[in-house]
């Protein structure tokens, strides 16, 4: 049954609708004629009006019913403006329904489950709605791990792509993480990497991470995620101190090698402007020497110690060995990854990897729900 718009009453500011469920929504005077239907080009649906194109003490004179359910105003310059009801209801804002419009992630302790949510590469590339419930799964639960890859080393930017174009970094489009000579980067190496986030060094991190293993013959090397988002949330029971610490200290990072010098400042919890969870930027091995007001210097250093203590804790910690023809894909702005040493004189190991960005993936994930073509 669709909702319908049971009662309506004009207040001095503001219109208050009710509705079948019982939800009541109050739109301002000021925020309806900004959103008049009319204010908008009739096939961009981008906006034409601006702010001053109205006088924000206008007021409705009358508000009607029409006779499909919709609401229609008569304002006091004459202006009349017809508003869906369906429109209003999913712009509807009051205190529960922005609570239902907030992200809501499923924070995870050693893991979503004993092993990362898996999916078929087939499935994903043969259908739509195996993209969109692998997409659902790296927006809600931050990872997941493509089985039956083929052995090719485009294989996993052909799977990317089906989300969108990749994201290219100071490191390619694409590339390749084995241990090789004159590394510019921890990955190059054979040594463990703890977790950590990809290129916190920049203004905007690559959103999701992909990485396709093609060969995975070398002792060790296992591979290591955390939920960063979890890890936030216990630093705020436990510490509350060191969480607001780390919510607004920044921290500076850097990558440099023979060609680049890319440096970032930011907090390493981030927080929206609602104050619930962003991102998390963490990448030891990039972190620049602390430059803070000398009296933040060592609260700094403990609120610090704290977060990592908690990444580190071993019950916070999904471990799993990656092998050939499987892809570990993750939220890089919220899952840390990383992996344990290994023997590159045992046995060979190479990964092969890419980036795609947050907006990319919500895009995609709108588009297959159909979103993009709702006013
Ligand atoms: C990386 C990385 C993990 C691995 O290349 O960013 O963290 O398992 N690699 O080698
Ligand atoms: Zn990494």
């Amino acid at each position: 049954m669709p909702l319908t718009i049971t009662a309506h009453e004009i207040l001095d500011d503001a219109i208050r609708l009710t509705w079948s469920d019982g939800r009541e929504s109050l739109f301002h005077h000021v925020w309806l004629r900004d959103n008049c239907p009319d204010s908008r080009h009739r096939e961009t649906w981008e906006r034409i009006d601006d702010v001053l194109s109205f006088d924000p003490e206008t007021r409705p004179t009358e508000a009607a019913l029409s006779s499909n359910g919709d609401i229609s105003i008569t304002w006091n310059d004459g202006h009349r403006s017809c508003f869906a009801r369906d429109w209003l209801r999913r712009h509807c804002y009051s205190e529960p329904a922005r609570l239902e419009h907030r992200p809501m992630p499923t924070t995870w302790a050693g893991g979503p489950g004993a092993t990362p949510p898996r999916l078929t590469h087939d499935a994903i590339m043969e259908t739509d709605a195996g993209l969109l419930s692998f997409l659902e799964i790296l927006r809600d639960q931050g990872c997941c791990v493509v089985s039956g890859m083929p052995d090719e080393r485009k294989a996993g930017e052909a799977l990317a792509q089906r989300i969108a174009y990749l994201r290219e970094t100071n490191f390619g489009v694409d590339f390749t993480v084995v241990s090789k000579p004159n590394p510019n980067n921890n990955a190059y190496t054979a040594l463990e990497l703890p977790a950590h986030t990809d290129l916190a060094n920049r203004e905007m991190p690559p959103g999701v991470q992909f990485l396709h293993c093609l060969v995975s013959d070398a002792p060790g090397g296992e591979s290591i995620l955390v939920d960063g988002f979890h890890a936030a949330l216990l630093l705020r029971e436990e510490n509350p101190d060191a969480f607001d610490l780390l919510t607004s200290t920044p921290f500076d990072y850097r990558f440099h090698d023979t060609e680049w010098d890319v440096r970032w400042r930011a907090p390493v919890i981030g927080l929206d402007a609602d104050g619930a969870l962003r991102e998390i930027r963490y990448n030891n091995a990039l972190r620049a020497p602390l430059n803070v007001a000398p009296d933040l210097v060592k609260p700094t250093y403990q609120a610090l110690r704290a977060f990592v203590a908690i990444l580190r804790d071993p019950s916070n910690e999904l471990h799993f060995r990656l092998g050939a023809g499987e892809m570990l894909v993750f939220h890089n702005r919220r899952v840390l990854h990383g992996r344990a040493a290994f023997d590159p004189n045992g046995g060979a190991r190479e990964l092969h990897g890419c980036y795609v960005d947050i907006d990319e993936m919500m895009s995609r994930i709108r588009v297959l729900g159909g979103d993009n073509l709702l006013a």
